[in-house]
């Protein structure tokens, strides 16, 4: 993610979160956090919005947190969100870390089936964690981050993809 995506990202951001991130968070999290690492997924399809997805991780020490990860609404249940969250992990084992954390919403049905289909398991729950609501946080956690392991289901999300995206007259 560079500085010039954060109104792209915004625009998606809006959309999908309450309260949203502001663009001065990410602006922050570019210049000033030495820890984290964000990322977008762009396409190169004509009619398309050029930023499909995007996503951080934080290191810290040898774990790793992922702040938020978004897909753009109109795009979504493309496994998009997968190829994103994965290459996120793929960050983190590169960057040593041998396990990620994150919360997520409980009523967030799509994205803990996200998580869960990649190896994460619930370790606790933060009761009224969200200010705007008084909902409660899980805590998921994916232990055991191996780069090789994580090459192959890497390779095996952009099968999916592929065949997803494959006889449109545009893909990502
Ligand atoms: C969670 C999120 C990132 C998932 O991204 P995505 O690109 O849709 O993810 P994927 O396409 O890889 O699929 C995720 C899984 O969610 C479910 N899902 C995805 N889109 C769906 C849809 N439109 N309808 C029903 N289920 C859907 C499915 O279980 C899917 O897996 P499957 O198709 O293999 O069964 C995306 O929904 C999003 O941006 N949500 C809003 C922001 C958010 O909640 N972020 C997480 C904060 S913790």
């Amino acid at each position: 993610m560079r500085l010039e995506d954060i109104p792209e990202v915004m625009a998606i951001e809006r959309r999908v979160f309450t309260p949203a991130w502001s663009s001065g968070i990410y602006r922050r999290e570019l210049l000033a956090n030495p820890w984290s690492h964000y990322r977008v997924v762009r396409s190169r399809g004509v009619g398309l919005p050029s930023i499909l997805a995007y996503g951080g991780v934080w290191q810290m020490g040898d774990v790793a947190h992922i702040p938020t990860i978004a897909t753009h609404p109109d795009y979504s249940g493309r496994h998009l969100g997968s190829y994103l969250l994965v290459h996120l992990l793929l960050i983190a084992a590169e960057l040593g870390c041998t396990e990620v954390t994150l919360e997520v919403r409980v009523s967030n049905v799509r994205a803990i089936a996200l998580y869960r289909r990649h190896g994460f398991v619930e370790v606790g729950r933060r009761p009224r964690y969200y200010s705007d609501n008084d909902e409660d946080a899980l805590l998921m956690t994916r232990y055991g981050l191996d780069r090789r392991r994580l090459m192959a289901e890497l390779t095996a999300v952009e099968a999916t993809l592929a065949q997803i995206w494959l006889g449109q007259t545009t893909s990502p």
